[in-house]
């Protein structure tokens, strides 16, 4: 069963009617069955590449989000449901397969990353086989679903150029890092409620309640994966890999902002990028403790509340209560 969130199975996610939890229940399980068969490949090699990192597990918190939207009215097909649910899951694992080449990551939901196991070369054509799936399942929504994903797509893409860049001359740090953070995660995110909410046809003010509401949550989901980078041991990636790709995250921009002398070393090794695991495990160790750490938790709390005022205008239901408890599962996943 898929768990949504880490700190959170989906049936506490979903609130406490029981009929409701076992219709998104039914649903996420599905979707699981046909994530699998959608990497299905004309070659065995291909077929086994393809589904590692969809075996692998993960929370499926876009798949979810697909689901719990869909049920904010009372006629979303089903079957509809499930393709929306695939097309956003899939762009996302396939998102994953290149980040781990970009990121050098070995590790990812508690397996070998495709890159490490495979090399580079295949875990990027996967990812692309991958993507190929999504847009083969999005084509068979319609338009509108098409259009949405391709520019969801895109953003995506521009995130992480945005990362990889770096911000330019003039730039404000975290400006760019919150940025990089919207492109990147929330708009993949926004678009899973927003999917939900077309596939259930609720109209426009709803829908843009949606869209809101997901990319807060999606942007508050990223910035609690960044602290999980630096504070957990348990996350199923290998933390630290954001400090080892040079990636600034909001504890390490905070913390570079620091005056106080006590931090010159951590200032440093931060500015310079750890050079050795030694350093890395040196800053992490710096980090863990540092008041930066603390102020980022303070953001996600806050930012999840923004994201919760977004749902005011959903009709009043277990859907949107739902919606509304995820805001606490991804405050309470990082701290
Ligand atoms: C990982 O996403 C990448 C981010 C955008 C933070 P998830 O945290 O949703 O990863 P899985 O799907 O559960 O593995
Ligand atoms: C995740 O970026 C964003 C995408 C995959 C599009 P990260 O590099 O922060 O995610 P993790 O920590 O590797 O999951
Ligand atoms: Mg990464
Ligand atoms: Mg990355």
């Amino acid at each position: 069963m898929p768990v949504f969130v880490d700190s959170a199975p989906s049936d506490q996610v979903s609130g406490l009617d029981p009929a409701f939890n076992e219709r998104v229940a039914a649903q996420l399980e599905v979707i699981e069955e046909r994530l699998r068969e959608a990497a299905v490949a004309d070659t065995q090699f291909v077929t086994e590449a393809a589904q590692h990192i969809i075996d692998a597990g993960g929370k499926r918190f876009r798949p979810g989000l697909v689901v719990l939207s869909s049920l904010l009215g009372p006629d979303a097909d089903p079957d509809e449901v499930v393709k929306a649910a695939l097309v956003v899951e899939l762009t996302h694992v396939a998102s994953l397969y290149h980040d781990d080449v970009m990121d050098e990551a070995d590790l990812r939901r508690g397996v070998a990353s495709a890159n490490q196991r495979w090399g580079n070369t295949v875990a990027i054509l996967v990812g692309d086989l991958l993507f190929s799936r999504a847009s083969s399942i999005v084509a068979d929504l319609g338009t509108d679903f098409v259009r949405l994903q391709a520019e969801t797509f895109a953003r995506l893409v521009q995130g992480q150029v945005a990362e990889t860049r770096g911000p330019q001359p003039g730039d404000d740090p975290l400006e760019h890092y919150l940025d990089v953070v919207a492109g990147k995660t929330g708009a993949l995110i926004a678009t899973s409620a927003v999917f939900g909410g077309m596939v259930a046809g609720v109209g426009a003010d709803v829908l843009n309640a949606l869209d809101a509401y997901g990319e807060e949550i999606g942007v508050v989901f990223q910035l609690s994966d960044d602290i999980i980078d630096i504070a957990s041991d348990e996350s199923g990636k290998t933390p630290g890999t954001d400090l080892r790709a040079g990636v600034p995250t909001l504890p390490t921009l905070l913390a570079r902002r620091s005056a106080r002398p006590e931090d010159a070393r951590l200032r440093a090794l931060l500015e310079a990028g750890p050079a050795t695991e030694t350093e890395v495990s040196e800053a992490l160790h710096l980090l863990r403790s540092h008041e930066s750490l603390a102020a980022a938790r303070a953001e996600i709390g806050r930012r999840a509340e923004v994201a919760r005022a977004y749902l005011a205008p959903l009709p009043a239901g277990p859907a949107k209560d739902a919606l509304s408890a995820l805001c606490d599962a991804v405050i309470s996943r990082s701290a």
